[in-house]
């Protein structure tokens, strides 16, 4: 299986942390709580909240998406926290990517629904696809061609989510994998 190195490991963790940066700096925030899509941002998650100062509590999600066909989004089952009292005023949303939008969708109208006066989203990566997506997210860390990537979370059919960077996998590859 080919995997073409996209966006080192240093690269990552230097962007995060400008990331945390650009959250604090341009909200002037107080404490907020965190909401991390699982399991994807797992490692994204992990490394943006200890580079936050005002965080209250951390919170995960798992949502489940059933991939449709290029084009559209599958359906998507929420699993969202047990439970979310003593909330801060701000979550803040943590998700891998941005592909098609509807995972992020989803978890900005639950988070709406649970009473959160400001509710903030994050994607390490953002897809660039001829259709864009249906939301956009306040924090991009990179913006990314249109390729299907593993690593630092993101996996292939389970794989390659311990990789510490993110790599494209081949697309010939990939589908005589299948
Ligand atoms: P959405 O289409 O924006 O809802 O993205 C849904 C989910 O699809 C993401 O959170 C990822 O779990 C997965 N996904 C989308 N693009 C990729 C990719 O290139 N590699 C691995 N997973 C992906
Ligand atoms: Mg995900």
């Amino acid at each position: 299986m080919a995997l073409r190195n996209l966006i080192p490991k240093p690269a990552i963790q230097a962007r995060i942390k400008s990331m945390a940066r650009e959250i604090e700096q341009a909200l002037a925030l107080g404490e907020l709580d965190v909401l991390i899509l699982l399991k994807g941002a797992f490692l994204f998650g992990s490394d943006l909240v200890r580079n936050l100062e005002k965080v209250q509590s951390v919170h995960f999600a798992q949502p489940k998406s059933y991939r449709g066909d290029a084009k559209t989004a599958g359906q998507l089952e929420w699993h969202g926290p047990q439970s979310l009292e003593n909330k801060a005023p701000t979550i803040l949303i943590l998700d891998e990517i941005l592909d098609t939008g509807a995972t992020l969708a989803r978890a900005k109208k639950e988070m709406q629904s649970s009473g959160f006066d400001r509710v903030l989203t994050a994607v390490l990566l953002r897809k660039n696809r001829s259709e864009p997506p249906v939301i956009e997210a306040d924090f991009v860390g990179f913006e990314i061609p249109d390729h299907f990537v593993v690593g630092f979370g993101l996996d292939y059919g389970e794989k390659f989510r311990h990789l510490d960077g993110i790599f494209i996998l081949e697309p010939e590859e990939a589908l005589h994998d299948r």
